[in-house]
């Protein structure tokens, strides 16, 4: 049986659908069982991150784990999940983290990820560790402003990079946890082709079938924006670098993994903007 926690969010959802077409037997983790959603054929458990008795719970009978949570309290979340793990009996964990520069340039979001990681090797379960560069589905978060004024605002500039199909960090995680030789392992997965927020604006425009004008802002700008909307201020101040990252150009190499893990060609935000056209509507 595997245990996949962020079961109800963007790329657990797939890793279900995807580990339920694969003929797994799948338990699904949430804080709230009743506003889950999911495939009937997956047993839903309560389960919180912050709650040690409930991981007991959630992992028992179960043989592999695929972790995925977030915000500054990663280490101490996936310590409690790799205890409860440990105990009962785990053979492998496979770890959503996010990509990041090395050393002293590692993002507040990674080192996040890092302490998790951490904290799963001090038990020694094996691990295999996804490093998903940006989503393709952030670009969700432009919705009000495209509905409301038809606008794009980022502090891109004209940085590329290479958004990632959730659908395919997914698939990278169901290859993991349901074939051999991925212990030990980190996985470095990007979409296929590095892009502006320009292009990517170009393209969405072009699938939604409407006028879409990307106008690039400050960070001063963004934060702002970030504040406005009620984020919270460790979460403003690990997102706010991104934008000097990427405007430098240092966040567009294309890695292969889709394709070499999954083995096939991954989705393009071509793709992803048809899939999702309605929700700019
Ligand atoms: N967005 C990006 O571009 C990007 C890039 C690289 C890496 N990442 C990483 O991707 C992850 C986010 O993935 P996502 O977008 O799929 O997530 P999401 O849609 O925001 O969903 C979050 C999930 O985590 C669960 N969760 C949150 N707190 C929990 C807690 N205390 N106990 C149990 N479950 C909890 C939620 O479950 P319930 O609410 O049902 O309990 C939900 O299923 C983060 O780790 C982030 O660092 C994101």
């Amino acid at each position: 049986m595997i245990l996949v926690t962020g079961a109800t969010g963007t790329v657990g959802r797939e890793v279900v659908a995807q580990l339920l077409a694969a003929g797994e037997t799948i338990r699904a983790m949430t804080r709230n069982p009743m506003r889950a959603k999911l495939d009937s054929r997956v047993e839903v458990v309560r389960g919180d991150f912050e709650d040690s008795a409930s991981l007991d719970n959630a992992v028992r009978g179960v043989d592999r784990v695929f972790s995925l949570t977030l915000g500054p309290q990663t280490g101490l979340h996936e310590k409690n999940l790799a205890e409860a793990a440990k105990a009962a009996g785990v053979r492998h964990i496979v770890k959503l983290s996010a990509m990041g520069g090395d050393g002293e340039t590692k993002n507040d979001i990674r080192k996040w990820h890092d302490e998790g990681e951490q904290a799963i090797r001090e038990t020694g379960i094996p691990l295999t560790v996804l490093h998903p560069g940006a989503f393709m589905s952030n670009a969700l978060h432009w919705r009000e402003t495209i509905r409301a004024v038809g606008k794009v605002f980022s502090n891109y500039g004209d940085g590329k990079l290479p958004p990632v199909h959730p659908r395919d960090i997914a698939a990278v995680a169901v290859r993991a946890l349901t074939s051999t030789g991925h212990e030990g392992k980190s996985y470095a997965i990007t979409g296929p082709e590095a892009l502006t927020v320009r292009e990517q604006v170009k393209i969405l425009a072009n699938a939604v079938g409407k006028r879409i004008e990307y106008v690039p802002v400050s960070d001063e700008a963004i934060r702002a924006g970030m504040e406005k909307a009620g984020l919270p201020s460790p979460l403003i101040n690990a997102l706010l670098p991104f934008g000097e990252f990427i405007r430098s150009g240092k966040a567009a190499r294309v890695f292969p993994t889709v394709e070499e893990v999954a083995g096939r060609q991954p989705f393009t935000f071509s793709d992803w903007a048809r899939e999702n056209a309605t929700a700019f509507r």
